[in-house]
Formats: C-alpha cells, sequence, structure tokens
C-alpha cells in the first residue's frame, strides 16, 4: 500500500492528514486535479511509504491568532487542539518521490478553532471551520491552512465572544431584551450559524464552495489562496433554513436534501452547474414522527436518490434552548421507526419506501443498484457507518472525551450497515 504521511511540526500545522491508494475515491472527491489523465488506483507505482516530515523554510507564518488560552486536559495531543495562526502556508520537505503525475490540490475542511478568547467550546461540530489544502506540483508539496471567514467567525474574533447559534454553543445574552431579540431572529434564521465546517465540494463549473448544515452556510473560497470569497446565494425560492451537510456532486449536478420542519418530509432538489438555482426534483412526505429525521448525509445510484428517515429527528424546541441537551437538535423517538425512501431521480416518483430497523448514522459511504438478467434494477443497496442505534454517539463527540484518549479508543464501535 502506497500512502503519503502528512507530519508537520504541531508548532505549524495542528492537522494530521494520511491517505492511501485504497482511499482514492474519498481522495478524489477533494481534488481539484489539473490534469484529467489521472492514472488509476493500480498506478500508484513505487509501494514505498513517502514521509513529509518537516518544512522545507522558515514557516511563512501569515497572522498569528490574538486568542486566549485554550485550556485542555491532555496538553499532548496534536488531536482537537485550535490552530495555531489562523493562516499559514509553506513548503513541506519531502523524503522519497512524490510522483510527477500528481498535480492539484487537495482540499480538506473540518473544525479547527475551539476556543474564542479564553471561552473554551464543548463539542467538536461546533469549531470555527479551518480550511487545509496540500498542493502538489511538479514534485512539490505545498500545504496550507485558512480560517474560513463565514459572519459567525468574523463576529467571534470581533466581539471576542459567541454571537451565533452554533451546534451547541449560544450566544450568551447580555439582558433579557437581548435574550427576546435573540429568540426573534431564531425563528427568522438570522441567529444560526454560517460556520461552513462539515464539507468543502467543487461544483461541475469550477466554483468551490464549503458548507455546513445551514443553508447560509455556504460559502465559496478559493482553491489556491484559500481566501473566502463571499456567501453562495441560492437564487430559488424554496426557502428553509437547513439541508443536507453533505451534497452528492459530479461534473453534471448537485443533489441535495431539504429537510421541512413544518409539513414533515424532505424536498429532494437538483442544481445544475453555472446556476445558483435549485429545482425540486419530488417530495417524500416522513411516515413516523414529529418531525424529520436528521439528515447528515444521503446516498444517491445511477438512478436513484436514496432519503433516509432516521428516528434520530429534528427538534424545534431543542433549538430554543440555552443549554444543550444530550442530543442537542435532536429527539430519539423509537415509536416513529426509520425508515428508506426510494426516489426516481427522473421522474421524482417514490419507487419504494421501505420500514428498516432503528439506525442512527451520520454518514453514508456508498450506494448502488443490483439487476436481473434482463438488467431490471432488484434492489438498491446503501452502505452506511451505523452506530447501533446508540444515540449517545453525539455525546461522545465532545472534546472532552475526544481529548481523554490515552491510547483507548475513546468512541464506541460502529458496524458497516447495508441494505436492499
Ligand atoms: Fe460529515
Amino acid at each position: 500500500m502506497a500512502s503519503i504521511s502528512f507530519l508537520a511540526s504541531p508548532n505549524y500545522v495542528s492537522h494530521s492528514i494520511k491517505a492511501s491508494s485504497k482511499s482514492f475515491d474519498h481522495l478524489k472527491d477533494g481534488f481539484s486535479f489539473g490534469n484529467n489523465n489521472f492514472p488509476g488506483r493500480n498506478s500508484w507505482g513505487d509501494p514505498q511509504e513517502l514521509t513529509i516530515a518537516n518544512v522545507t523554510s522558515q514557516a511563512s507564518v501569515i497572522s498569528r491568532p490574538s486568542l486566549g488560552k485554550e485550556v485542555v486536559s491532555q496538553p499532548n495531543h496534536v488531536a482537537w487542539m485550535s490552530v495555531r495562526q489562523h493562516r499559514w502556508e509553506g513548503e513541506l520537505v519531502v523524503k522519497g518521490e512524490i510522483p510527477l503525475w500528481l498535480n492539484g490540490i487537495y482540499l480538506r475542511n473540518g473544525p479547527g478553532l475551539w476556543h474564542v478568547g479564553d471561552y473554551n467550546f464543548r463539542h467538536l461540530f461546533d469549531g470555527y471551520a479551518t480550511l487545509v489544502k496540500l498542493q502538489f506540483e511538479n514534485g512539490q508539496l505545498v500545504a496550507g491552512h485558512r480560517q474560513i471567514e463565514s459572519e459567525a467567525y468574523k463576529a467571534a474574533m470581533k466581539s471576542n465572544k459567541v454571537c451565533y447559534r452554533e451546534f451547541s454553543e449560544v450566544p450568551k445574552a447580555d439582558n433579557f431584551l437581548s435574550y427576546v431579540g435573540e429568540l426573534a431572529s431564531l425563528f427568522s434564521g438570522a441567529s444560526l450559524t454560517d460556520n461552513a465546517n462539515t464539507g468543502v465540494i467543487r461544483l461541475g463549473d469550477g466554483r468551490v464552495v464549503c458548507l455546513t448544515e445551514t443553508q447560509k452556510g455556504s460559502i465559496m473560497i478559493d482553491p489556491t489562496t484559500l481566501e473566502t470569497l463571499g456567501k453562495f446565494e441560492y437564487t430559488d425560492s424554496l426557502g428553509g433554513l437547513i439541508h443536507s451537510a453533505h451534497p452528492i456532486v459530479t461534473d453534471t449536478e448537485f443533489l441535495t436534501l431539504l429537510p421541512d420542519l413544518i409539513n414533515p418530509g424532505y424536498l429532494v432538489v437538483r442544481m445544475e452547474p453555472g446556476s445558483n438555482e435549485r429545482k425540486v426534483i419530488g417530495r417524500v412526505n416522513c411516515r413516523g414522527g414529529p418531525a424529520p429525521g436528521w439528515v447528515h448525509s444521503f446516498p444517491v445510484t445511477e438512478h436513484y436518490v436514496v432519503v433516509p428517515e432516521m428516528p434520530l429527528r429534528y427538534c424545534a424546541q431543542n433549538l430554543l434552548r440555552a443549554e444543550p441537551t444530550p442530543l442537542y437538535k435532536f429527539e430519539w423517538h423509537p415509536d416513529s421507526k426509520g425508515f428508506m425512501h426510494i426516489m426516481c431521480k427522473a421522474s421524482g416518483k417514490i419507487v419504494a419506501s421501505v420500514e428498516v430497523p432503528l439506525y442512527v448514522t451520520f454518514h453514508f459511504i456508498n450506494a448502488y443498484e443490483e439487476t436481473d438478467e434482463d438488467g431490471r434494477v432488484v434492489a438498491v443497496i446503501a452502505d452506511c457507518c451505523e452506530h447501533n442505534a446508540d444515540t449517545t454517539i453525539l455525546e461522545k463527540l465532545r472534546l472532552q472525551n475526544l481529548r481523554s484518549f490515552a491510547g483507548q479508543d475513546v468512541l464506541p464501535d460502529a458496524r458497516w450497515s447495508g441494505g436492499s
């Protein structure tokens, strides 16, 4: 197995990224290849491990944070610690040889800054988004990271406090009137975060967008400089506040789900390259529960969109709470059961709606169709990482738990699960 280990000093970069040829499809999602003649997965050549151990020159620190001290129980851990600089770029020393055909930029984003001033965030998902790049060019490798300049991030840096509703953090009201004002703005979505910390996609037209679960948190970036270019504005009138954090994006389309919290269900929508207008393919009405199930991600096959309806459902009341509940913005409704709906991409018709065992999943891995000898589709298989219908995984992703790692896995086991 060929692999590339990125091991820059934690003084400069606080992320560790490891990629292998076996996970090439996952890698490709984040790459922006300048060369379309990219060889297949068996063409990695020399299986020798490459190690990038340090920067070649003095790191070009572009701005240092003026942040307070982050209090952690295990200060030696690099993982789950805030980035040391808001912006950094530097060429890395390469031991071994990077193939000359490997040209392009690999982008990832995720939470990377978990404190404002002296206040420490509590949950992994609250961190302000850090965009990370690995830029391969003619055998050289330049790494860099930069904070995504969302309104939530900029306001926090300016006022030294949380100003928007994050996954579990809420702004602390100065007085009763500001509390009432904050509640009012919640209903309009104005106080929801736009912290785009869950994914980065390249649309078919080349625009690169960072995303989170709020629609307002769709932010365009420059993949080379990592500069925040501005908000990605959806020009349709579909409304709503949230969407799936992980749309399915190809060269020809962008597919996502818009949960309907008023009339429990989901709109399945498509957007074409060059457009900012989403068009409805169809709608799924929920079969159970008072609200749609959480759709962090969803799978798609060649002809179908799979719409998961988890018994872990959105909860408007929990959105209003000043302090997070163990399930944050969600509620567990086992009586409402769990379902998978299969929608035809071409017609928008629901061709199957199947009750499935109770499940909790964040990420679908893959989906495909099975056909009989006449080519007719007889099954749709969707693979996901399933947490044994145990919602405590949300609590286990608190930073205190993650930072308590001392050689033993601090997260409960998940299982690979497939269905038809
Ligand atoms: Fe995710």
